[in-house]
């Protein structure tokens, strides 16, 4: 290591986001993010298209991120990036980056698992912050995942509840999709929920062991009711699309919050994280809350910038693998399907 400080360039580009970040030690000195709004006319992540958009952001996005940190490239003492999982085309635009990056700087490299990311962004260290004491729990809700992740001492990670098959965020995208939104549907839907009535309709939830979640029956019973009552008025959405947001969000965040009231009660943990971009939900912010006013829990609820995917999750994973020498090489691949 050059100096005392370290300094981490981070490297995210696992779906349709590529991001570029800068830590020193643990602050942020910049996170850029370059969205891709191709993907909007086709309801959904075309994942030639985003690895393709990718090649083509990455290096205004690195250099952007440096000069915003107002960095040299000889301050770099590391480079993190996402090896899995994701879209594998994605993935290994930033993964040659990454690699490519460090050899020609000298530099030593960090794999850094996304979902394990997505946890370790509470550790960043930023004046709006608080990093949660172990153990703790985080819900991770985003277009690809749901989790329910225990966190313990010296940064162990394991998954004690998952979907067994759609996201939480595929729930909403998907419901929006049924309801002719844009996507993605989450931010949508959370908005007209907040017109809605939540308790105008209700849908099937499912009966499923463990701390486990499952949303693809919720899909089926919401094209059913849409169904049905678009045969007795065809009007029916859009006189009713205010309700039909709520009660969907109600019934999304009852089966997450059941299934984490649970795995809180049980393992008697009452400090909660949420991680992921369905955690910006304002529904699921309020309800957590709610739980903190009941003296139940200690939410931990980061900026949104490091809820969605970002570059500065990665680079606080990294510097927490750097500190205990786990480094990557050369020979490292990026896996589409990598175990948590
Ligand atoms: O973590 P993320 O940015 O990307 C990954 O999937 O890894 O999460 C994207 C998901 C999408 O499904 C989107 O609809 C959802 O997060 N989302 C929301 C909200 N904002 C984003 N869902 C509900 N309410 C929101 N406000
Ligand atoms: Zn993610």
């Amino acid at each position: 290591m050059k100096s005392k400080d370290s300094i981490i360039l981070a490297i995210e580009s696992s779906c349709d986001d590529t991001g570029a970040a800068v830590l020193k030690n643990r602050k942020i000195l910049s996170n850029i993010v370059a969205g891709q709004a191709v993907h909007e006319a086709y309801g959904g992540v075309v994942p030639e298209l985003a690895s393709r958009a990718h090649q083509k952001n990455i290096i205004p996005v690195v250099d952007q991120a440096i000069k915003q940190a107002g960095i040299q490239l000889s301050d770099i003492d590391a480079i993190a990036f996402t090896s899995g999982p994701g879209l594998m085309g994605s993935l290994l635009v930033g993964t040659s980056f990454a690699k490519s990056f460090a050899y020609s700087l000298g530099v030593p490299l960090i794999d850094v698992h996304h979902m394990h990311a997505h946890v370790l962004a509470h550790f960043i260290e930023q004046d709006d912050m608080l990093s949660p004491p172990f153990p703790f729990l985080c819900l991770t809700v985003s277009g690809g995942h749901t989790q329910i992740v225990l966190v313990e001492e010296g940064y162990k990670l394991s998954i004690i509840g998952e979907t067994i098959d759609d996201a939480a965020g595929e729930a909403f995208d998907k419901t929006a999709k049924l309801l002719n939104l844009p996507y993605p549907g989450g931010p949508l839907i959370d908005k007209y929920a907040q017109m809605g009535n939540p308790d105008a309709f209700s849908f099937n939830k499912p009966s499923i062991p463990d701390y486990n979640f499952s949303f693809s029956g919720l899909k089926t019973s919401i094209l059913y009711f849409l169904q049905n009552k678009m045969k007795e008025d065809p009007e029916f959405v859009s006189k009713h699309l205010y309700d039909i947001c709520a009660s969907v969000q109600k019934t999304i965040l009852d089966i997450l919050f059941k299934k984490l009231e649970k795995a809180s009660k049980d393992l008697k943990i009452k400090h909660i994280a949420i991680a992921g971009g369905v955690s910006a939900n304002r529904g699921l912010r309020q309800r957590l809350k709610d739980n903190e006013l009941k003296k139940k829990w200690t939410t931990y609820i980061p900026p949104f910038g490091y809820t969605t995917d970002n570059a500065a999750m990665i680079a606080i994973a990294g510097a927490i693998k750097l500190e205990s020498g786990q480094l990557a090489d050369l020979h490292t691949t990026a896996s589409a399907r990598l175990n948590f």
